[in-house]
């Protein structure tokens, strides 16, 4: 009742979407990863500084060398799945951040000159943007399966460069049989929020 977004809207993103195991072999297409990304491009980041990166692995021969690094039991829906992204970390976003920023410039060489500071705003804040692509995945009618259970250094040299910190793993599709687990339970308002 307090939201003003409809309910199909809320089953569609929340509700009744749920993290694919298995799809069908219905393609995804470049439209519609076009469409995803101009949707969830809006989603907000520190200093405007997107720093999240994505690798679309589409050919058979970089899927299977992708495949070798993921965990056992993420490798059969990883080789299955239409399509495959690797969400990555630009740890070097500040070189757009001008352009990105235009209202302060100066916050590239301010708060961004060392490494350090640059992968630790680039991993909360690729994180942030790797949410936004899930939820954008689920508004195209599409299901996710992000993952984390992969040699990460092993993608990182196969796919990337020292520059960019591999983040998760997304197979994205049409969910297939039998494709999700039962449904955990989440933490309820009291165990979460708190008010002072
Ligand atoms: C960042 C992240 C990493 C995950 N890593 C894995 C993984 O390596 N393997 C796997 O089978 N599921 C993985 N999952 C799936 C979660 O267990 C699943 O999204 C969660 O239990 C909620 O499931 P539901 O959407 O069906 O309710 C991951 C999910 C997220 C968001």
């Amino acid at each position: 009742m307090s939201l003003v977004l409809d309910s199909a809207a809320q089953d569609l993103l929340f509700r009744e979407a749920r993290t694919a195991n298995s799809f069908t072999d219905e393609p995804v297409t470049e439209e519609q990863v076009q469409a995803i990304y101009d949707l969830v491009k809006y989603g907000p980041t520190a200093f405007n500084q997107t720093p999240l990166r994505i690798t679309l692995v589409r050919s058979a021969e970089a899927r299977e060398r992708l495949v070798q690094h993921m965990a056992e039991g993420n490798q059969a829906k990883t080789a299955a799945a239409p399509l495959v992204a690797i969400l990555s970390a630009d740890n070097e976003f500040h070189e757009e951040l001008p352009a990105l920023f235009p209202a302060f410039p100066q916050a590239k060489d301010l708060f961004f000159s060392e490494r350090a500071a640059r992968e630790n705003a680039a991993g909360l804040n690729a994180a942030l943007q790797a949410a936004y692509f899930i939820v954008g995945v689920r508004a195209a009618g599409l299901a996710a399966g992000p993952m984390t259970g992969f040699d990460f250094e092993g993608v990182r040299k196969e796919f990337l460069d020292d520059d960019h910190t591999p983040l998760m793993v997304v197979n994205i599709g049409k969910p297939g049989p039998d494709a999700w687990y039962p449904r955990s339970p989440r933490l309820e308002f009291d165990q979460v929020i708190t008010t002072v």
